[in-house]
């Protein structure tokens, strides 16, 4: 393990600039959104000050609207990605991505209380979170009342198949012309193809050309298993921080916390209510222009097993679990993870079920088994006392630095796929290991 642990410090050294951790140096040479907060989950055991750090970069990068840009570019630097800069004429992208970052800046707290109170994290923070928070509910509140992610990128699961009957309506013809350096760092049968890169751009432009303004639809907007969980426990991250800055005599509101455990029981209800699928037994996404659900299953839809009552006794290691999907609901999400489509069909937890028609073991969503999904079910079958779904998971882990930290890996080999030396890999190893 300490062979592991020392490689995953390595990788997350060679990626740190200075004020952000690339996710790898070649494929994704900025700063991205969802990326910073896991990295900063598995940084905090060793090197909280940069942990910190990390949210912090990010969050200077908010826009006044309250988003959170999904890429941070770090312009001088390298420009070998697309789309960059110049094509959003911003030093950020426009789009969002899922938001850990709250539950992310609570775990880093835990992690060093008394260098977040003598930085004044909380107090740099929470504002700026609520106000993202805010930008989410409001904003890109679609009809069941979820937030809807406006492009696939912005779900963090580009290709997966639950994405696949919206973007059938969106044209494959985009003014921009296609660069794909992605492909000297991957496998072209690793990374979305042509025609999902020819709809990505023209979403992409038609959200910028609109100024990144959320009144007018654009042609894509789906709400999401994993996206509305992550906010909830994200929410759930900030009820916590008002009562520590309450306690540390920081100027949160005391009604702010009452306020965050509402938020996250609504999107709970929300979730429950609209997203389930009786039949695969986990949760789908909702196409919010049609109204339709996906029939689809993925890893997105058992994460909301983090949200899956009633807690085991040691699992207060974060804010999960304090309000709950429905009882029956979880043991069929228990079930379904167990069952032939995820982990009872091979070694690694898939991210499209084996069962789905559009299962690949080697393509980015539809199928390669990622490492952020296995560590967010292992906390959630923990939180459940299943430990035994827990040591599986864990297990994927000692795949990681042998492979080299790939950015995921076929579920049936545990190959690596994808880039190499991926922060987020490192960083949730070494979280699991430390
Ligand atoms: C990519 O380029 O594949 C990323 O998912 C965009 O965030």
């Amino acid at each position: 393990e300490q062979v592991a642990v020392d490689a995953a410090a390595r990788v997350l050294d060679t990626n740190w600039t200075g004020r952000h951790t690339v996710p790898a140096t070649g494929l994704y040479p900025h700063q991205w959104s969802w990326d910073s907060a896991f990295v900063a989950i598995g940084n905090r055991h060793r090197e909280p000050a940069r942990a910190r750090a990390e949210l912090v970069t990010l969050l200077d990068a908010q826009w006044a609207d309250g988003r959170v840009p999904q890429i941070v570019y770090d312009v001088g630097r390298d420009d070998d990605y697309a789309p960059g800069a110049g094509f959003w004429r911003s030093e950020t992208s426009g789009l969002v991505q899922p938001p850990v970052h709250a539950w992310a800046a609570w775990l880093v707290h835990c992690a060093d209380p008394a260098g977040s109170a003598r930085e004044g994290f909380f107090a740099s923070v929470y504002p700026r979170l609520v106000r993202w928070h805010e930008y989410l509910h409001v904003r890109r509140a679609g009809g069941v009342g979820l937030p809807v992610a406006k492009h696939p990128w912005e779900t963090g699961t580009d290709n997966s198949p639950l994405w696949d009957v919206a973007l059938e309506r969106v044209p494959p013809e985009a003014r921009t012309p296609i660069r794909r350096p992605d492909l000297r760092h991957a496998g072209s049968g690793e990374r979305p193809g042509g025609r999902d890169y020819r709809r990505y751009y023209r979403l992409a432009e038609a959200y910028r050309d609109a100024g990144c303004a959320d009144d007018l639809p654009i042609g894509f907007a789906m709400v999401c298993p994993l996206f509305a969980s992550v906010l909830a426990v994200s929410e759930l991250a900030l009820a916590r921080m008002v009562t520590a800055l309450s306690d540390g005599g920081g100027s949160a509101p005391s009604a702010a916390g009452g306020a965050h455990e509402a938020a996250a029981a609504r999107v709970i209800a929300a979730l429950d209510k609209h997203l389930w699928d009786e039949e695969l037994g986990l949760y789908v996404a909702l196409d919010d222009t049609t109204g339709e659900r996906v029939h689809r299953a993925t890893v997105n839809g058992l994460v909301p097993l983090l949200l899956a009552t009633p807690l085991a006794p040691g699992s207060a290691m974060g804010p999960e679990g304090a309000v709950g999907v429905g009882a029956g609901r979880a043991e069929r999400m228990l079930a379904t993870l167990a069952g032939p489509g995820f982990l009872g069909g091979g070694p690694f937890l898939p991210s499209t079920s084996r069962e789905d028609p559009a299962f690949d073991p080697a393509l980015y969503w539809r199928g390669p088994a990622w490492f952020n999904m296995s560590w967010l079910l292992q906390r959630a079958v923990r939180a459940r006392g299943r430990d035994d779904l827990a040591a599986r998971l864990k297990g994927h882990f000692t795949v990681a630095e042998p492979e080299g930290f790939p950015e995921y890996v076929d579920p049936d080999t545990g190959a690596g796929r994808g880039t190499r030396q991926f922060s987020w890999t490192a960083a949730l190893t070494l979280d699991m290991l430390l």
